[in-house]
């Protein structure tokens, strides 16, 4: 099976759970609304690759795991274009979840999609009571504070910015996550994956700087320029267009040679070449900076 469609059908099974009656219509669609379509789902296929680069023997585990990280992400997503934090009438290419709703079912949307995610996951140690256990750890420690995103985007409540921690909580938690439940999930150590998710967060986070930068909302799916709008640091900011492109292309090596060895780890190199290819921006200023 390709990867998108049981990544898909994962969060499907799972969603559909959360629907049935006597559930409140509008809430339980707009649990829909907000996971399909999807966006790239970058962060499943990085688990899922990772899982398989380390022999995925039990599929149900690195299912639940992957589905539940990815309606994690859609949680955040929901919650971050509220009005009161980005204020974001688009998500995905169509109306963000509260204006497509409304204001109070966006904020349930994101509040029961983070606990169904955690009960994915308790769900999951039906098959395996240790690895669930540890995959529970691991979406806590990157989804709350003092580390998750939830830091993240707290950070933009303060007066100064702490740039790198602010990066690392926003978005390098899910990717840190993404690779160290893969691992979990088949029954390996979590630890010496760290490094690839972060090199892989911090490469998506100067990528998304870019796309920012340089995009404009129909390419994008969502409102474009909005660091700049916000006034917040970006890499594009730091480092100007041409630098933020080679900034991105060395984290991208370090993130290959930092690969740990496993029986297929030539499979996963291939896929973050992949995945570098995509996320460099080409556009005309590019090819002009
Ligand atoms: C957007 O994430 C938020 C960031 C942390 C950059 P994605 O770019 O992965 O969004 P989707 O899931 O593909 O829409
Ligand atoms: C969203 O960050 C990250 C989280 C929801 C944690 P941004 O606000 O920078 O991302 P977009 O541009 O809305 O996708
Ligand atoms: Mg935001
Ligand atoms: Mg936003």
């Amino acid at each position: 099976m390709e990867l998108k469609t049981r990544i898909d059908s994962a969060i499907q099974q799972n969603i559909a759970r959360a629907r049935v009656a006597p559930a409140p219509d509008q809430l339980a669609r707009a649990l829909d609304y907000a996971c399909f379509p999807g966006g790239a789902r970058v962060r499943p296929t990085i688990l899922m690759s990772v899982a398989l680069a380390c022999g995925d023997d039990r599929p149900a585990v690195a299912d639940a795991a992957a589905a539940a990280l990815e309606i994690i992400h859609c949680a955040s997503l929901v919650h971050d274009d509220l009005p009161c934090f980005d204020n974001a009438d688009i998500r995905r290419g169509k109306p963000s979840v509260h204006r497509a709703f409304s204001e109070p079912l966006a904020v349930l949307t994101g509040d029961s999609l983070i606990i169904l995610a955690f009960d994915i996951l308790t769900r999951a140690a039906t098959h395996e009571p240790q690895r669930a256990l540890g995959l529970l750890s691991l979406l806590a420690q990157q989804t709350g504070m003092p580390n998750g995103i939830c830091a993240g985007q707290g950070w933009e409540s303060e007066q100064s910015i702490d740039l790198s921690a602010y990066h690392r909580s926003k978005t390098g938690a899910l990717f840190v996550a993404a690779t160290q439940m893969g691992a979990v999930a088949a029954g390996h150590d979590a630890e010496p994956w760290y490094e690839l998710g972060a090199r892989i967060g911090e490469a998506y986070q100067v990528a998304d700087d870019l796309r920012d930068a340089l995009y404009d909302e129909k390419t994008l799916g969502k409102p474009a320029g909005q660091d700049d709008l916000h006034g917040r640091p970006s890499a594009v900011e730091q480092f100007g267009i041409k630098g933020a492109i080679q900034r991105l292309n060395d984290i991208l090596s370090g993130a290959i040679a930092s690969i740990p060895s496993c029986p297929g780890e030539a499979i996963l190199a291939q896929l973050v070449r992949k995945q570098a290819e995509a996320l460099t921006p080409v556009t005309p200023a590019v090819a002009k900076a």
